[in-house]
């Protein structure tokens, strides 16, 4: 297998907005990056990748942009963001940033031209269709809710928009467009960034003649996994891959909504034609209900094991993946696999830290940083979840109180909740009134208490990180085969990692309870190093296993 410094390395995620406010406007800012970046040095990691920084009016936070080459008001200038390439850069850290052109705000100047008239020359760099028998042109519904088309009344024409009637999307078959990203996205090389996120890069090319999507019982709109790697995509990036990728330096991940594992043997072959890795969601997607993800089933981890597995073992050799489980969109992983415990926090870190691919941490996901109890909907922020709630119960097809549940359960807010800096007010997170409510448990879970803890999570995240960044193991951890073992235990996640003549062992106890289970004979040896563990005793290595709630240990055999 090829050896890439990004194969390599470990990425961490912030999501600016709440990460730590420096001048007291209840707003994380790019100066309050520069001031941590030395807590992310002491981490361990090598990548920092940033959801979006530029100017936006702000209707999904930063994910609609109106000027790409410019800072948002809030976060700073870009004097600021200057300063902390260069500050990071100082420390060995990539900056990655966050690429989203699949739609832009509806306050950019491309959409504000277009939308000035049929006849301006901007006006086929969106989506403008016809209205069909006086209403919307297809079934396709917004990931936000609603209708995907928002009807025009200085046109009298619709715009298609995936996400909010804000963020209308960006028409990719147009080459001027492709064009006008390219350059965008050169400029950005040119000042030294290292790489692109890119954001919901599997709908950029639409499904041909814009039909009408299958709607499943209990849907208002059309299943929308029919917006999702359309027939153009793979041209467009590999486009996009000679223009600019391939010229720099760059790690590049795409986000790919609905990607399977044949798609993304694709957007991240091997050869480097498209990108380098790819955000797939299938594993995410285990605790979804029938029509929607506001569900409180637990993950069965069986599946979970079967789908990591699946993955793992094809893209091997041929492609290459990302490993993650936090992100701004996803509820805490502690509080969906675990049970909020610290203990459970480390044991989910061993199962994904050990995998082939590169692994991703999302901010506070290194303390443990749990879900939080919103208690009211006036409490979120979240376009997604606000929308739903009023949608589904309006509609009649949810009860408020159930609904509400769930949505605390998966809303994206729990994510965005802000970083957990110390036990001071608002978690040390801003001195004024922070933008959406701060987490209560920060008086038990914060960096401060944490830092100089070797039992903490923080240094147990820590410890992964070297030993797959900077240990005698590194190169199995990184480059070698993954084999599952034990794949029926509805409780244990077992696995091998093999390079060569070199084998570990990783054992996890996805349970709040001791379990008992059977090792192959063959992996049983006498002496074996241990190069990480998360509780005070280790099990022997033996036959009849007995491990304790949430344990998780690692063997070199
Ligand atoms: C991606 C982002 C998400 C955003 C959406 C629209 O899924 O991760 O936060 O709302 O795209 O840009
Ligand atoms: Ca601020």
């Amino acid at each position: 297998m090829n050896k890439t410094w990004w194969k390599e390395s470990v990425v961490y995620q912030i999501y600016p907005r709440s990460f730590c406010d420096t001048n007291g406007d209840g707003i994380g800012d790019i100066r309050g990056i520069i001031r941590k970046l030395d807590y992310l040095k002491r981490l361990g990691i090598n990548v920092i990748w940033l959801s979006p920084v530029y100017k936006s009016p702000n209707d999904d936070n930063g994910y609609d942009i109106s000027d790409y080459q410019a800072i948002m008001d809030e976060f700073g200038t870009m004097s600021d963001f200057d300063e902390l390439l260069l500050e990071a850069h100082a420390r060995g850290l990539r900056i990655v940033m966050d690429l989203v052109v699949n739609h832009t705000s509806d306050e950019h100047a491309w959409f504000v031209e277009s939308r000035s008239s049929r006849e301006n020359e901007k006006r086929d760099y969106y989506i403008w269709r016809e209205a069909k028998d006086g209403k919307e042109p297809n079934n396709w519904g917004s990931y936000f809710s609603g209708s995907a088309w928002e009807w025009d009344k200085t046109t009298q024409m619709y715009y298609l928009h995936f996400f909010s009637k804000k963020q209308p999307d960006l028409n990719w078959a147009n080459p001027v467009v492709r064009e006008k990203v390219f350059e965008m996205m050169t400029w950005w090389c040119e000042k030294g960034i290292d790489g692109f996120r890119m954001d919901v890069i599997s709908m950029i090319s639409k499904p041909e003649g814009f039909p009408d999507a299958p709607k499943k019982e209990g849907m208002l709109y059309g299943d929308n996994a029919i917006t999702c790697n359309g027939p153009h995509v793979h041209e467009y990036l590999q486009e996009m891959n000679r223009e600019v990728l391939s010229r720099y330096d760059l790690v590049t991940v795409g986000e790919c909504a609905g990607v399977t594992v044949e798609e993304a043997k694709k957007y991240a072959n091997a050869q480097g034609s498209e990108l380098n890795m790819v955000f797939q969601f299938e594993h995410v997607g285990l605790d979804a209900g029938t029509v929607d993800k506001w569900d409180k089933t637990p993950m069965s981890l069986p599946a979970l094991k079967e789908n990591l597995t699946k993955w793992q073992k094809e893209l091997d050799e041929v492609a290459w993946n990302s490993i993650f489980f936090c992100n701004h969109d996803q509820p805490r992983v502690v509080s969906r696999l675990g049970d909020d415990s610290a203990v459970s926090a480390k044991c989910i870190a061993t199962m994904l830290h050990f995998m082939q691919g590169t692994p991703y941490i999302y901010q506070g996901e290194e303390l443990g940083m749990t879900n939080c109890s919103f208690g009211s909907i006036d409490n979120f922020r979240d376009i997604e979840s606000i929308n739903a709630y009023y949608e589904l119960t309006e509609a009649g097809l949810r009860q408020p109180e159930e609904l509400l549940s769930c949505i605390e359960y998966k809303s994206r807010d729990n994510a965005r909740t802000p970083m957990q800096w110390s036990d001071e007010e608002n978690a040390g997170f801003t001195t004024g009134n922070p933008w959406i409510m701060v987490n209560p448990n920060y008086t038990e879970i914060n960096a401060k208490k944490q830092l100089d803890d070797p039992d903490s999570v923080f240094c147990f995240y820590k410890k992964l990180i070297t030993l797959r960044r900077n240990s005698k193991w590194s190169d199995v951890i990184v480059y070698g085969r993954y084999d599952l073992i034990l794949p029926e235990d509805e409780k244990i996640f077992a696995y091998i990692r093999t390079l060569e003549d070199r084998k570990l062992l990783i054992l996890c106890n996805f349970s709040q309870e001791k379990e008992k289970f059977r090792l192959p004979c063959e992996l049983i040896s006498a002496q074996p190093e241990i190069l990480i563990q998360n509780t005070e005793n280790v099990p022997e290595l033996r036959e009849d296993m007995e491990m304790e709630a949430w344990q998780a240990v690692v063997y070199e055999l």
